[in-house]
């Protein structure tokens, strides 16, 4: 096999409380994550001897192909060569696992590339989560370790403990970002509390309007910090909020990017409220889908 081509789905933050911070810096997080349909896409050859990449695509503006890009370090961590394509479609630096998504792409594409084919999904998602621990991808970036499954969990610690959540239903979502990349050690560095209240235990949630009541009553603590930091936030979040239908507005990660949930919309409904957003806001990236498992879509082909 000497290609691989594997998408790197949105990382989405439902809930982000910010519980403590350890003595080397790193802030204690519990979050509940889910991954949207929009993604990047990596196209690699690695028929070479050399390890490299290009960048392409609607966002790929000032995103480098140098071993900065995390791309090419997951790579080397496992002393692998590849060339590699990236189809930018995620605004880089947005609260959306970037970067971070792009490299669990192409871990998952290198480490199930010896998988037999009889291999099942289990057998999938067990070779992932020990190869997870055993790599310490945290340490390549704290949103690795989520992306490497792209399904609904609850994560813990400084985003290397994670427990899949079978019973999130899927809901339907408006994305947002205003296209004004913010730094994640910023936003954590103007948090005014650091200490704040970890989430309940989460409940049964039959449909998307129970999750909606449940995180109503939960926060992103990065929120505040971030609008001050980027008002253009207050902005997206006013616009999501007085979209029809829409039952909850909320910052994903450290921003900028929020979502808009929506209980009960039709899909064509959602496409519609997307395109009057875009019209009204050119400047503004925005998608549109479901929220919830993006396991499969991010699995990765081979030729
Ligand atoms: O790991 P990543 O590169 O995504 O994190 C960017 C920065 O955000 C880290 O260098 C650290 O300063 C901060 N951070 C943190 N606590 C976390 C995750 C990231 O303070 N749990």
């Amino acid at each position: 096999m000497k290609r691989a081509k594997v998408h790197a789905p949105a990382k989405i933050n439902l809930t982000l409380h910010v519980t403590g911070q350890r003595d080397d810096g790193y802030h204690l997080l519990d979050s509940l994550v889910v991954f949207a349909p929009v993604h990047d896409t990596l196209d690699m050859n690695f028929d070479t001897s050399d390890l490299s990449m290009t960048v392409e695509g609607p966002e790929a503006d000032g995103v480098p192909s140098d071993m900065s890009n995390l791309v090419l370090r997951a790579a080397d961590i496992l002393g692998e060569h590849l060339a590699a394509h990236l189809t930018k479609n995620l605004p880089p630096a947005s609260g959306m696992g970037g970067g971070s998504a792009d490299a669990a792409a192409v871990l998952r594409a290198l480490l199930l590339r010896t998988l037999p084919p009889e291999a099942t999904l289990d057998d999938i998602v067990a070779q992932l989560l020990q190869k997870i621990q055993a790599l310490e991808l945290h340490a390549l970036g704290a949103d690795v370790p989520m992306c490497m499954l792209n399904m609904p969990m609850h994560v813990r610690g400084i985003g290397e403990q994670m427990t899949p959540l079978r019973g999130i239903p899927p809901i339907n979502a408006l994305l947002v970002n205003p296209r004004r990349a913010v730094s994640t050690p910023e936003v954590f560095r103007a948090m005014t509390t650091r200490d704040n209240p970890p989430m309940p235990e989460i409940p049964t949630l039959p449909d998307a309007a129970a999750l909606i009541a449940f995180l109503k009553d939960m926060r992103n603590d990065m929120q505040v910090a971030a609008e001050v930091i980027e008002p253009s936030i207050g902005d997206v979040l006013t616009t999501l909020e007085e979209a029809p239908g829409c039952g909850l507005a909320r910052m994903s990660g450290s921003g900028a990017t929020c979502f808009g949930l929506f209980a009960d919309i039709s899909d064509e409904e959602l496409a519609k409220t997307a395109q009057t957003i875009r019209r009204a806001h050119p400047d503004w990236w925005v998608a549109s889908g479901p929220l919830g498992n993006q396991f499969a879509l991010g699995l990765p082909t081979f030729s």
